[in-house]
């Protein structure tokens, strides 16, 4: 199998930035507004979901693990998807079955994902946003959680995991609030320990500095069509 040429992109010229700033303001992305060709970028339409995958740490591993499945990664920082395109590339064995795309969350879950589409959906270490008014910048917020549970399948995982507990805490209750949703892990209890097999980077930092991770698994309620 040989690897999906991606769209070009007029983006791919821009210099490379020196330093990036800590976070990007989602709500200020410019990047694209259609959906890329799914079958063309990936062999159909995605099956598994990192939002903010960050350096893609994550999903390389579980992509090599999981042949079988179409798994993409949407950021909204064009340096990471570049950096992580350009990793895809140099790999011995070629994974076309993942995408790295330059997208933004909430746009994605609502209009280019599928409704019930998706397997797993993961978040990991999702930018905090400390700061009320900036609330509305979270990956997970009032109007994301039901548009996850629109794309997920039932049966299907969310998987969250972050080193701040005040976030674990707040998205506990909201996810625990939502229609659609259930705690894998009973009500309002975190997961032991990862269940995706491959870690992020930021996964990795933390743990090798021992810090504490707070890991929350929602499964979407229904039954399997
Ligand atoms: C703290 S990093 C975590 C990266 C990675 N998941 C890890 O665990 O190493 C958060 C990532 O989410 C991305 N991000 C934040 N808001 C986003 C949004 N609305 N849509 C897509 N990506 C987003 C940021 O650009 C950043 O790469």
């Amino acid at each position: 199998m040989s690897l999906p040429v991606a769209r070009p992109d007029p983006r791919e010229s821009r210099p490379r930035p020196r330093r990036l700033r800590q976070h990007t303001n989602p709500l200020a992305f410019q990047g694209a507004r259609e959906p890329p060709d799914w079958h063309a970028v990936m062999g159909g339409p995605p099956e598994e979901l990192e939002i903010g995958f960050g350096l893609g740490e994550l999903l390389l591993a579980r992509a090599a693990m999981r042949p079988s499945a179409r798994i993409l990664g949407i950021d909204v920082r064009w340096a990471y998807v570049e950096r992580c395109r350009e990793a895809l590339a140099r790999l011995d064995r070629p994974l076309p079955h993942l995408h790295f795309l330059h997208a933004e969350g909430t746009l994605c879950l609502r209009e280019w994902l599928a409704p019930a589409s998706l397997r797993h959906v993961v978040v990991y270490f999702p930018d905090p946003w400390f700061k009320k008014r900036h609330h509305k910048r979270r990956i997970i917020n009032a109007t994301t959680r039901g548009l996850l549970v629109r794309v997920l399948r039932p049966g299907g995982l969310l998987h969250v995991a972050t080193d701040q507990q005040m976030l674990a805490a707040e998205i506990m209750e909201l996810l625990t609030a939502t229609d659609g949703l259930r705690n894998e892990m009973g009500p309002g209890r975190y997961a032991p320990h990862a269940v995706l097999g491959a870690r992020s980077g930021r996964e990795a930092d933390h743990a090798a500095r021992g810090h504490r991770i707070w890991r929350l698994l929602f499964r979407r309620t229904g039954s399997p069509a």
